[in-house]
């Protein structure tokens, strides 16, 4: 790892795999277990700057395949990297738009050599490869910059769940050779669907190429809580306990917290925000429909316990009538209190681990599901 980066362990959970550490990138620190807000288009919807630090937050995300078709990276490039175009000083991610090819792209074909699909913007064909993902990540100029994977769909066959993962890795060899920014930090990601042989031999393999961190992908794709914590626990103690652990697109309550007890670090998810666009509020380990009647005339705020701005300054019958107007405010408003809560959650683990108090404030979280949240 280049001296820019580094991750420290700084204490561990006596029950659990959980840790606490702090992974240090040119543009600061992020001090894990941490929810990390998704900025696909290099904004995180409706918050700005000033909102996310706030709200807690020290790592944003953005997304290659999006900032591919629009403005393209030459501009942001141009603007002088993310960081400067998007006006976060703080550390960055990119995700490599592999998944986002499979998941939002029609006319898609797969081949060893890379990706083919029709920009849903403007119909023209367009080629991605695991060195044009990572020349198009070196140009935007985020601080970790991930590998360009191929992601298996759930349900999948053995045999098609095999392939993408082997795949993956000669990808990944391919970004190892095309990335040149000793700057950015490249994590490889261990797919391998619910085949925990498979994952096995995926983690094995990234580890031998020593890279400064690692993810888990191809998880939340369809398969059920109870799995995806399955995944997590064979997984996450395969990798390298001297290098963060990155669980992608997992930021809901249990599953962070079933995550961190396996050892993981980082989380991304865009829940927070689209669910603030739909009336939707996390509060207390829960979820609160602001649209629902009962709202209407509660005059407290959304949770008398959080510090954020909104709960400082609103109320939830407030909130309740800009979500029933469809207003741009109630968004920014729900989305301050959806990123603080889940930035918090993250937090108070950390906070437990170092106590050595992580089973007995977050335990309840570890068991099966009932009702989830
Ligand atoms: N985001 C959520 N899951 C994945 C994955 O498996 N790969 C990539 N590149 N991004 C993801
Ligand atoms: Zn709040």
């Amino acid at each position: 790892m280049s001296e820019k980066f580094s991750f420290q362990c700084q204490a561990n959970c006596s029950h659990t795999k959980a840790r606490a550490g702090v992974f240090t990138t040119p543009h600061g620190v992020l001090e894990t277990p941490k929810f990390m807000p998704v900025g696909t288009l290099a904004n995180v919807k409706t918050l700005t700057p000033a909102h996310l630090k706030d709200a807690g937050s020290q790592m944003v995300l953005a997304n290659t395949y999006h900032l591919h078709l629009q403005p393209g990276e030459h501009i942001v490039a141009g603007a002088g990297g993310l960081h400067k175009f998007m006006a976060w000083p703080g550390p960055i991610l990119t995700d490599s738009g592999g998944f986002q090819v499979f998941s939002l792209s029609q006319m898609r074909t797969i081949s060893e050599e890379g990706v083919t699909f029709r920009s849903p913007r403007d119909g023209r064909m367009i080629n991605l490869t695991p060195e044009r993902s990572i020349q198009i990540q070196n140009e935007l100029g985020a601080d970790v910059i991930m590998a360009f994977d191929e992601c298996p769909p759930y349900p999948a066959t053995r045999q098609e769940v095999e392939s993408a993962t082997d795949r993956t890795y000669r990808w990944l060899k391919r970004c190892i050779q095309a990335h040149s920014r000793p700057d950015q930090a490249l994590f490889g990601i261990v797919q391998g669907g619910v085949y925990p042989d498979l994952r096995s031999r995926a983690a094995n393999q990234l580890i031998d190429l020593d890279l400064p961190g690692y993810a888990i992908g191809g998880v939340s794709v369809g398969e059920s809580g109870d799995l995806i914590a399955e995944i997590v626990k064979v997984t996450a103690p395969l990798l390298p306990p001297n290098k963060p652990r990155y669980l992608m697109g997992i930021g809901t309550y249990r599953e962070m917290a079933v995550a961190v007890a396996s050892g993981v670090d980082m989380f991304d998810c865009v829940i927070p925000t689209r669910l603030a666009r739909h009336g939707t509020a996390f509060v207390a380990g829960g979820r609160l429909s602001l649209k629902n009647a009962r709202f209407r005339e509660d005059f407290a705020p959304l949770d008398e316990s959080c510090p954020c701005y909104t709960c400082q300054n609103f109320s939830r019958a407030y909130l309740a009538h800009l979500a029933r107007a469809n207003e741009v405010l109630g968004y920014t408003l729900l989305a301050i209190h959806n990123v603080t809560e889940l930035i918090r959650f993250t937090q108070r683990m950390r906070e437990a681990i170092f106590a050595d108090r992580f089973t007995e404030e977050f335990g309840h979280w570890l068991t099966p599901a009932v009702d989830r949240a």
